[in-house]
């Protein structure tokens, strides 16, 4: 069964036609960094509009990199929450119209599961695993039973984890999009050259949350230092350090996680999945069964959507016409005390 999977939840104009849940025949990713980067951050109006430009071709352009057409199609997919309204609505309507037209079956589908589903498009994980879903939007800690069953252990109380890396960005001037920027910086810094407070870790409900204000407001205390003329404060040392406590505190509540349910299979998606200091840290864990997506998959794509929804499709599942876009991640089964 091939599924056609479109993704415009914020500003990746992404689609990709999936075999079977897994074969990828075509993965077009359409970025609009270009467009937002003089503003340092993506400007919801902009993107929806160069959404409405741009999905025509990127729908054509996935079919033909397949070597397909229309007619070979049998099921479409889209984003259908979270995200960013105006993008999602785009995708979504576009995919609907697609599917209408052709008699084809139709799943909107979760963005962060679609994440999660990534490294699956490589080769299959067994259940339950740990989830660790860290993009612009959302930080997740999860125990995932089934591609679409996920119970929430922990969460941010404030800023995302990539919404953190984007915010030094933007404060110290070190370039768009962030979370990359900080992480190619880093990877020529000392991380022991500034000593950031790790937030200090939570018992009872928020055992598995993490916060991102103390540090933010911590990294960017060292802004004026760092301005002045031959300031000690690199931006390698800073991106470094910064880095260094941001993922450890991911880390260390997910290994919390690991060693309260005894899970030891972990799969990390989203966009902070590409970061080198994580990608590292995790692999050095023996204990442990580690899966990340490959770099390409990691960011926003349709690859995910139309994998993910294949498995919807197996069981029969469908969405109908009435599906609206919704901001909301979704009311995922948060854990019991
Ligand atoms: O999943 P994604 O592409 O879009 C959302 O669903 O939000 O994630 C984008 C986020 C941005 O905040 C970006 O700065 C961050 O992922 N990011 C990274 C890296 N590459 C992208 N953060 C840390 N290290 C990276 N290498
Ligand atoms: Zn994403």
């Amino acid at each position: 069964m091939r599924i056609l999977g479109i993704e415009t939840s914020c500003d990746e104009c992404a689609v990709a036609v999936v075999e079977d849940g897994r074969r990828i025949l075509s993965n077009v990713v359409m970025t609009q960094i270009p467009l937002h980067e003089r503003y340092q951050g993506v400007v919801p109006e902009i993107a929806s509009r160069a959404h409405i430009e741009w999905i025509m071709g990127a729908v054509k352009r996935a079919l033909s990199d397949a070597g397909l057409d229309a007619g070979s199609i049998d099921g479409v997919a889209a984003t259908a929450r979270p995200g960013l309204i105006g993008s999602l609505a785009v995708g979504l309507s576009f995919a609907k119209a697609l599917a209408w037209s052709r008699n084809l079956p139709f799943k909107g589908v979760n963005h962060m599961l679609a994440h999660l589903y990534a490294p699956q498009l490589v080769e299959p994980i067994e259940y339950p695993f740990l989830g660790l879903l860290v993009s612009g939007g959302h930080t997740i800690i999860c125990r995932a039973d089934d591609f679409d069953k996920i119970t929430v252990l922990g969460t941010t109380i404030d800023d995302a984890a990539g919404e953190a890396f984007d915010k030094v960005a933007k404060s110290y001037g070190f370039g768009y999009p962030g979370g990359l920027v900080i992480d190619q910086l880093a990877e020529k810094g000392d991380e022991r050259a500034f000593r950031f407070p790790l937030p200090s870790l939570h018992k009872g409900e928020h055992r598995y949350d993490v916060s991102y204000s103390g540090l933010k407001t911590a990294v960017i205390h060292h802004l004026p230092s760092y301005l002045q003329p031959g300031a000690a404060a690199s931006p390698e040392n800073i991106a470094a350090s910064f880095r260094k406590t941001a993922i450890e505190t991911l880390l260390s509540r997910l290994y919390r996680a690991v060693r309260d349910t005894g899970i030891r299979t972990v799969v990390a998606g989203g966009g902070v999945a590409a970061n080198a200091y994580l990608r590292r840290e995790l692999a050095k864990k023996d204990e442990l069964r580690v899966y990340f997506p490959p770099l390409p998959l990691c960011g926003d794509n349709g690859a995910m959507v139309a994998g993910i929804a294949w498995h919807y499709f197996a069981r029969g599942e469908t969405d109908g016409w009435d599906i609206a876009p919704s901001s909301r991640v979704m009311d995922f089964k948060r854990r019991q005390e």
